[in-house]
């Protein structure tokens, strides 16, 4: 039955000394949507990420994907990840960035380097080295790297901040198309328009998922106006 679902998590827990960051997790994603982390900063979004990949051990509790138990080799080549600190050579070009990311993956097509840059928008930079670019072009660059091998699952932690507006639509409506096309999609946020967009949310709080659904569904359980508000319900802060 765990295939049926593209990520599962049974019982997670992360602590770093005596920080809990995800506080006991248990998560089931099915293929093809997009699953929106929303939390504050320092509620575990970027240590469950790091837990659901595989590249973090969990203190307890176990994480599955494309029905492999992380963390597993043969997974490698079938994850995206974009991560929230950019890494990327700086002193090579965005174009040698993503053939590098996409040979490694054993994925490099011409093409399809050229594809991925065109479409973060960077086709005019692609020769420029990455030093030279704004923090907005450095993640757009870190998109093209995380998406070259086309993963079934794709993790992007806070993958639209510091991009323009029309860029982030631009980048959601791919998302979109990824999903049509069955890849699951794990994305952390803070920015409440991008939340909407999600297939489902999950509210974490203090390494606790305090609520899970639809951004509407949500809204309307809480009673809340917008999403904000219905956070604040769910995780105790707002007025009942
Ligand atoms: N490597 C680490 N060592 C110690 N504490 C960490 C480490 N990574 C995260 N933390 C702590 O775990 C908590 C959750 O962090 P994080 O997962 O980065 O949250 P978020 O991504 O939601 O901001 C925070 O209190 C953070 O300081
Ligand atoms: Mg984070």
């Amino acid at each position: 039955m765990s295939n049926a679902y593209a990520l599962q998590a049974k019982g997670l827990v992360k602590r770093f000394g005596s920080i809990t960051a995800v506080d006991g997790l248990d998560l089931q994603v099915e293929p093809g949507v997009t699953y929106g982390l929303l939390g504050p900063n320092a509620s575990g979004k970027t240590t469950l990420i790091r837990l659901l990949m595989g590249i973090l051990p969990p203190t307890q509790g176990e994480a599955t994907l494309l029905g492999k138990r992380v963390p597993d080799r043969a997974l490698r080549t079938r994850v995206g990840y974009m991560p929230q600190a950019i890494a990327l050579y700086e002193d090579l070009s965005v174009q040698e960035n993503v053939t590098f990311y996409a040979r490694l993956m054993g994925a490099y097509t011409a093409e399809g380097v050229a594809e991925v840059i065109g479409l973060v928008d960077l086709a005019d930079r692609a020769k420029s080295i990455v030093a030279a670019l704004s923090g907005g072009m450095k993640r757009r660059a870190s998109l093209a790297c995380a998406l070259v091998h086309r993963p079934e699952v794709l993790f992007l932690d806070e993958p639209t901040v510091g991009v323009d507006p029309h860029l982030r639509v631009q980048f959601w409506e791919h998302f979109q198309r990824l999903n049509a096309q069955g890849v699951t999609i794990v994305v952390s946020t803070h920015i409440m328009d991008e939340a909407e967009r999600c297939t489902r949310l999950g509210l974490l709080y203090q390494g606790r998922l305090i609520a899970e659904g639809t951004a509407k569904g949500l809204r309307e359980r809480a009673g809340a106006e917008t999403l904000e508000q219905a956070f604040l319900k769910f995780s105790g802060n707002g007025q009942a």
